[in-house]
């Protein structure tokens, strides 16, 4: 298993920076209220500020970044809203995939790609293999990605491939989630206020540092990013230890 910051399991002060931030991209719809526009426009707005978060997490180091953009519960919104997100990772995977892929960054899909038009299966696949050996930052898109689908397909994996009970251990059953070679998050942030996971990585999360701004997701920016990464430095990772009291 690949941990992160955190390679042998060993406590320890994080060091700056985070290998790996994962982002709730949250508060879009809060973003369009208080300016009087549709909950989609708030989308629209959350999707530009997607384009300069990439570049700046890149610019500080970070290695893996991954978006959540669409949960499996978000199929519940209204049919205009769901329409008008699926359009937008249309249009982002257009006009963006090119430019990441000249600066270097590997695209990942975590989730379901089944209920995703054909269209839009095929852009994400072709995003995803054009990328593929790129090693500068390793973006990870989460849509239509849920922790508990994640980890019952995994085991629906595990059984049909006849795996042996006294096989499964947590180096295997890792083997199957949509994550096989990226490390566990070490950061997640989390905008808009909401102090829940509501289902985003649920398996990869346990040793996760958790940070929660106010700031709605369109707003997030250059200094939000290093106050994240400020409260990330002073946390202590004890990963269930004592830590040497000369630390
Ligand atoms: C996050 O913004 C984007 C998605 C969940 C797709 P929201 O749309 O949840 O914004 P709020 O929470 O209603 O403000
Ligand atoms: C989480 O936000 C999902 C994404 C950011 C894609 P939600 O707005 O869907 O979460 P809840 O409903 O507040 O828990
Ligand atoms: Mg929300």
């Amino acid at each position: 298993m690949i941990r992160g910051s955190a390679l042998n399991g060993a406590p320890s002060s994080p060091p700056t920076p985070p290998v790996h931030v994962a982002i709730i991209m949250d508060g879009n719809g809060r973003w369009a209220n208080t300016r009087g526009q549709t909950r989609s426009d708030g989308h629209r707005a959350g999707t530009q500020n997607i384009r300069r978060i990439i570049r700046l997490f890149s610019g500080r180091g970070v290695r893996y970044l991954t978006l959540y953009a669409f949960s499996t519960e978000n199929w519940e919104r209204p049919d205009d809203e769901v329409d008008a997100l699926m359009e937008l990772l249309g249009e982002a995977i257009r006009t963006e995939t090119q430019a990441l892929h000249e600066e270097g960054v590997r695209i990942r899909h975590l989730g379901r790609t089944d209920r995703l038009s054909p269209h839009l299966q095929k852009a994400i696949n072709s995003s995803v293999e054009l990328t593929q050996n790129n090693t500068t930052m390793n973006l990870n898109v989460a849509f239509d990605y849920g922790g508990r689908a994640e980890i019952l397909e995994a085991i629906k994996k595990l059984v049909a491939n006849g795996v042996r009970p006294e096989d499964v251990n947590e180096e295997t059953f890792e083997k199957y989630l949509y994550t096989p070679d990226v490390p566990d998050p070490d950061l997640i942030i989390r905008t808009a206020g909401e102090m829940r996971l509501s289902n985003f990585l649920i398996w990869q999360a346990a040793y996760a540092e958790y940070y929660t701004t106010g700031t709605l997701w369109p707003d997030f920016d250059e200094s939000e990013i290093d106050l994240a990464l400020a409260a990330y430095a002073q946390r202590q990772r004890r990963f269930g230890r004592v830590l040497d009291s000369r630390e």
